[in-house]
């Protein structure tokens, strides 16, 4: 399973990738807006320095609902850099994006995916990637791990090489499940990514070591 991060704080992604274990990022306006980057020109401008950084997929999102101005966006943010990945809104015009986009090699993310239906959908316009969000649905008391399932074995029914994204991962055990279950990628928060190291076991097992070479090496 590839690991994104889903962040625009430089320093995050920075970290994940010092460990080697990163393969693209996911970025959305209101994470920008969390790091207060603000302005087009800016906007334009720190997609490409989290390309300068990452050597992966880098999602960054059209703001238009419409057709048209989707496609300008996003051939615009394609333009900056190879790595970038339009990411698009599961909503009608946006199929109709993706359509146009993969007819012409663009790499595109489906994002705001809620039912297997919606995947469904995006699949068959040729998205590259659809983010189901895991947490979203937790929040609503609905399991967001059984929409992983439905879509892994629609996809797998019929073939489909779009891949599965998991989106709005919170914590390590939403990422081992999704490991579990097959998604393609998943991406969440460096704090969810660093938890999956821990265990006290682990801490415990380490101190005794270096406490035991210790006393016989002073
Ligand atoms: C997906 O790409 C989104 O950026 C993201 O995963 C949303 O996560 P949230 O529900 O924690 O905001």
């Amino acid at each position: 399973m590839k690991f994104f991060i889903d962040t625009a704080n430089l320093n995050h992604i920075k970290e994940a990738n010092d460990l080697g274990i990163l393969d693209g990022v996911t970025t959305n306006p209101s994470l920008m807006a969390k790091e207060g980057i603000t302005g087009q020109q800016n906007i334009l401008d720190h997609y490409v320095a989290i390309c300068n950084i990452v050597d992966g997929p880098v999602s960054a999102e059209v703001i238009s609902t419409d057709f048209e101005g989707m496609v300008r966006e996003g051939e615009h943010l394609a333009s900056l850099h190879k790595n970038i990945v339009v990411k698009i809104p599961m909503i009608l015009e946006g199929i109709k994006a993706i359509k146009y986009f993969s007819a012409k090699g663009i790499k595109t993310n489906c994002t705001l995916i809620f039912s297997s239906g919606q995947a469904l959908l995006a699949a068959k316009a040729g998205a590259t990637y659809i983010s189901p969000f895991l947490g979203r649905l937790d929040d609503v008391s609905t399991n967001g791990l059984d929409l992983i399932a439905q879509i892994r074995l629609i996809y797998d029914n019929y073939a489909f090489n779009t891949q599965i994204l998991a989106a709005s991962v919170r914590h390590p055990m939403h990422i081992i499940n999704c490991a579990e279950l097959g998604s393609d990628v998943m991406t969440g928060p460096l704090s969810a990514i660093r938890a999956l190291a821990n265990h006290p076991l682990t801490d415990l097992g380490l101190q005794q070591f270096l406490a035991d070479h210790a006393k016989g090496n002073g």
